[in-house]
């Protein structure tokens, strides 16, 4: 598709901010897919050239921050790294001063990821730039949905009318909030699957804790990584106990339905949440998610720039 096109397919975008899936209608996201699939065919073409792109991540990141630099060298954009322990964050500095500070300095595009659940949220109102969530906290994370969206739609053919499962450790998940939020939207069926103590009650979704019954109903198996270092003790009673019950192991991929996906937004724990075989099997679509990163962020950055100031 020629950029006028698809710069044309743009123009009707209206929010300056990505803060979360829970703010976009199924046309807003129907439109961040159509743009990304098109996207693919850009070559040597620098819509954003003269823009820049703060990639201020306080937590750490190896697929969201590596994709949303790539995404913007893609589009002629530059990007400025930030390191927080190398950063004047180490001294005191405060959030605010540390995105106004590199701002005053030419930025179009703050992409940020914290600990804190509404950090993209209090950022937005103190800075000029359009502020995209990386991820917060247990929030929201609404790029990997975004992603996760695609990836479905180009393995499945579609993104409505889809059985999905969310597995594991829903309570401490920002990608499931996003996605649970998106699906929801484009009309498919969400189960999530976890020991009580890892899946909230109030989300919108029927809830089980027997994967073996629900597995074989399932278009989309998605795998959460157990997030270890955001628990309390007590959560489970042991990694072999939660892999007994809640691991994807070779024998339940063997129980998939013909045709359905595995999906892990990384990273991913090899031997916990997902065992090697699952992970590296050939229903596994973990590398097309993260290539489908790039599409995305590029999309993103397009659609916003249309309102970015
Ligand atoms: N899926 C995801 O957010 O991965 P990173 O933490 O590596 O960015």
């Amino acid at each position: 598709m020629a950029l006028d096109a698809l710069l044309s397919r743009c123009r009707a975008w209206k929010h300056r901010h990505l803060l979360g899936m829970k703010d976009l209608s199924k046309e807003d996201i129907l439109r961040v897919l159509s743009v990304a699939e098109a996207c693919d065919s850009l070559r040597d073409e620098h819509p954003l050239k003269g823009r820049r792109l703060f990639n201020f991540f306080v937590e750490p990141s190896t697929r969201t921050k590596t994709s949303f630099a790539l995404a913007a060298r893609r589009l002629g954009g530059e990007v400025i790294d930030f390191s927080p322990s190398a950063s004047s964050l180490t001294k005191g500095e405060s959030l605010k001063d540390t995105a106004r500070t590199i701002e005053s300095m030419g930025v179009t595009f703050t992409v940020i990821r914290h600990g804190a659940s509404g950090a993209p949220h209090f950022l937005s109102r103190l800075v000029e730039s359009s502020v995209i969530n990386a991820g917060d906290g247990a929030n929201e994370h609404p790029t990997q949905a975004l992603l996760d969206l695609l990836t479905m739609k180009m393995r499945l053919g579609r993104v409505t009318g889809l059985k999905v499962a969310l597995v594991g450790d829903i309570a401490h998940s920002r990608v499931a909030r996003s996605n649970l939020w998106a699906l929801k939207k484009l009309g498919n069926d969400v189960t999530l699957v976890g020991p009580p103590t890892l899946v909230p009650r109030d989300l919108d979704a029927a809830i089980t804790s027997d994967l073996d019954r629900a597995l074989p109903r399932q278009d989309v198996v998605m795998m959460l990584r157990l997030q270890l270092e955001r628990m309390q003790s007590g959560l489970f009673p042991s990694a072999a106990e939660y892999v007994r019950f809640f691991g994807l192991t070779r024998e339940r991929v063997a129980a998939l339905k013909k045709g359905a996906i595995i999906m892990h937004p990384g990273p991913m724990n090899r031997g916990l949440e997902i065992s090697a075989e699952a992970a590296d099997h050939p229903r596994s679509v973990v590398l097309h998610q993260v290539a489908n990163g790039v599409l995305v962020r590029m999309a993103v950055l397009l659609l916003l720039s249309q309102v970015a100031r």
